[in-house]
């Protein structure tokens, strides 16, 4: 097995405030990976900066055997890593399909939504773009409402419906942060297969981000849980779950177990 991304010594300080210190992760190529932790302990920071949203006050971050550190979020994407949001960004007026045309466009250097003209190589692109775009809807389950405007979409819809649009973009590294959300029991179940299906099909790496500790342990492969900036525990899931450190942070917040 192969690093596929490298975090070491990250940290991100606002302020007086370290809302990540000190990380370091190692991510394989292949794997799906959690990060879990309570509200507020710095994953969201994690994954923004993993994603160049963020630059980090120090630290380093190389992916694919490049350093990306404080490269910017539209060059990080180019190269292979792409994330969802915690609150999702939609184009809530355009279609299902446009969103996930957008998403898939992002190797294209025509302007997003710049299709203009009607040259051959422009329908022939265009064609392969939608083709590609209804894929990533029947893989994500939500193909009967292409032609939706997204906004009308049931919510747990919407949410895969963001993995859609990213997915198409054709990453390596997938960062999820909290996909089940607002899912009910049935939908993030489902959801569970769905991620283990992609990333069986497409080759992927997975970081995820979730509160749902059925999904967290139901997908991922290795864990990292973090408290107020800091990773407190790491490994496979099972030791992860059982490790004091971690019922003691979850302690009055709905324990670990307890969310099973
Ligand atoms: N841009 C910012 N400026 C200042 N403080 C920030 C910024 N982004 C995050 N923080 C703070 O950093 C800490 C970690 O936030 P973060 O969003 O990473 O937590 P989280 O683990 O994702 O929590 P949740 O589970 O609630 O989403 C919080 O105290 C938050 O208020
Ligand atoms: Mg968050």
């Amino acid at each position: 097995m192969s690093v596929l991304l490298e975090a070491s010594e990250l940290n991100m300080h606002f302020k007086g405030l370290k809302a990540v210190n000190n990380f370091n992760a190692q991510i394989e190529k292949g794997s799906i990976c959690g990060l879990i932790g309570t509200n507020g302990a710095g994953k969201t920071t994690v994954i923004n900066m993993l994603s160049g949203v963020l630059v980090p006050t120090s630290g380093k971050i190389i992916f694919d055997g490049k350093n990306i550190t404080g490269v910017r979020p539209d060059k990080i994407a180019k190269m292979g890593i792409t994330r969802t949001y915690q609150n999702l960004r939609l184009f809530k007026k355009m279609t299902v399909l446009e969103n996930v045309i957008i998403g898939a466009q992002m190797h294209d250097k025509l302007d997003p939504l710049g299709i203009v003209g009607n040259t051959i190589p422009h329908k022939r692109r265009e064609a392969e773009l939608k083709d590609k775009s209804m894929e990533m809807l029947k893989v994500m389950g939500i193909e009967k409402y292409a032609d939706h405007i997204s906004g009308s979409l049931p919510y747990g819809s919407q949410r895969k419906l963001e993995i859609a649009r990213v997915l198409a973009a054709d990453p390596k590294l997938l960062l999820l942060d909290e996909p089940a959300a607002g899912m009910n029991p049935q939908e993030s179940a489902e959801l569970t297969e769905i991620i283990r299906g992609i990333r069986d099909r497409y080759g992927l790496t997975i970081l995820l981000i979730e509160h749902d500790m059925k999904v967290v342990m139901g997908l991922c492969e290795y864990i990292y849980c973090m408290a107020f900036g800091e990773i407190i525990s790491e490994g496979l899931p099972e030791a992860v779950r059982n490790d004091p450190k971690v019922i003691e942070a979850y302690l009055g917040r709905g324990a670990v177990h307890a969310e099973n």
